[in-house]
């Protein structure tokens, strides 16, 4: 697999990562068993980056992880996220306090069964906590020797360059895909003119693009999925002539429609690492294969206007108020 610098701070993975959450939250049924023969698989095949958070499971997710990487943690680059009051009695939220991203690293590294986190995150941005702040506690922690480097999610341009001047930010984690790309007009501007990597979150539309679902009433019912406006049944017409074009120049290429969404991605930039998640080793090495698909002009002329087809929010009215632009 080929290697990807995230940031200039000398952070490097494999191009393509592996989103761990759907393993223990969010997405359906957990197998324990089948997501660790995935992580072992990953890694076999060259990828290096690994993604979770305390909020998956919550917990669950950095348990499962540290169980995979017992006794195979060389050359593997740990990515964990804190941000959310999560202890029983506290009122629900994020949490961006120095007190809470210390006290959660600590934990995560317990969890993880690892003496350093690679890439520590803040999930989601605190209003009420100046960045300076958080991200001053982040430092802390590189400076301690229990982080490696810093990332933001989902946060805008001006806190990326408040972040950046705190601390270098080796990497923004954001949802990106065919279907999703509100952060190219403001931020992406930013990530260059700063030196910040990206890593594509959902690059798979959260698995709707690979084209195995129609709307959120045909997943569990417990999938959060059923959520999330974009999945309402109301809005399955006009999605679905998104994932005509994608499976369209899947077939052109003797490809999947997986590998197409996240060929496209990896396209958009060179220091894009997108990390597609799933718990089954069939789909995590068809996912590995787009890097061999090769998008011609004429496919992305195809691709390029499929986001403006697509129907409904990406999350909740709530959620997204959580979300910088
Ligand atoms: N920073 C944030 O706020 C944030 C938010 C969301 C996600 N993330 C991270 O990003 C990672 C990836 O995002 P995501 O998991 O939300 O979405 P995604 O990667 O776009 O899609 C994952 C879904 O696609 C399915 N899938 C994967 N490969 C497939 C294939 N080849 N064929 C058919 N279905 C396939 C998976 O099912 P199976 O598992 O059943 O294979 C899963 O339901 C997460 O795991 C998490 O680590 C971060």
């Amino acid at each position: 697999m080929q290697t990807r610098r995230l940031g200039t701070q000398g952070l490097a993975v494999g191009e393509i990562g592996l989103g761990c959450m759907g393993m223990s939250y969010a997405y359906g049924t957990p197998d324990d068993a089948e997501s660790i023969a995935t992580i072992h698989r990953a890694l076999e095949l060259g990828v290096t980056l690994l993604d979770t958070a305390e909020v998956y499971g919550p917990y669950m997710n950095e348990r499962l992880v540290g169980k995979a990487l017992a006794g195979r943690r060389d050359g593997v680059v740990v990515a964990t996220k804190f941000g959310f009051r999560l202890r029983p009695n506290e009122p629900r939220g994020v949490d961006g306090t120095p007190e809470n991203v210390k006290r959660v690293a600590d934990e995560s590294l317990q969890r993880l069964g690892i003496d350093i986190i690679d890439l520590y995150y803040q999930h989601r941005r605190d209003p009420n906590v100046p960045i300076e702040e958080t991200v001053g506690a982040m430092k802390e922690l590189v400076e301690a020797g229990k982080v490696r480097y810093l990332g933001l999610s989902e946060v805008g341009p001006e806190t990326l360059r408040r972040a950046h001047a705190t601390h270098p930010i080796s990497a923004l984690q954001s949802e990106y895909s065919l279907w999703e790309r509100g952060v190219e007009t403001d931020v992406f501007p930013v990530l260059r003119e700063l030196g910040i990597g990206f890593v594509p979150y959902s690059p798979l539309g959260r698995g709707f693009l690979t084209g195995s679902f129609a709307h959120g009433n045909e997943l569990g019912a417990d999938d959060w999925r059923r959520t999330v406006p974009r999945f309402d049944e109301a809005n399955a017409a006009d999605n679905a002539r998104v994932v005509d074009v994608v499976k369209r120049t899947a077939s052109k290429h003797a490809a999947t429609a997986a590998q197409v969404a996240l060929a496209w991605v990896l396209g958009r930039g060179e220091d894009f690492v997108p990390i597609p998640g799933t718990k089954r080793r069939t789909s995590l090495e068809e996912n590995l294969g787009a890097e061999r698909v090769r998008l011609d002009e004429n496919d992305l002329a195809a691709l390029d206007g499929v986001a403006t087809l697509a129907s409904g929010a990406r999350y909740s009215e709530e959620m997204m108020t959580l979300i910088e632009r």
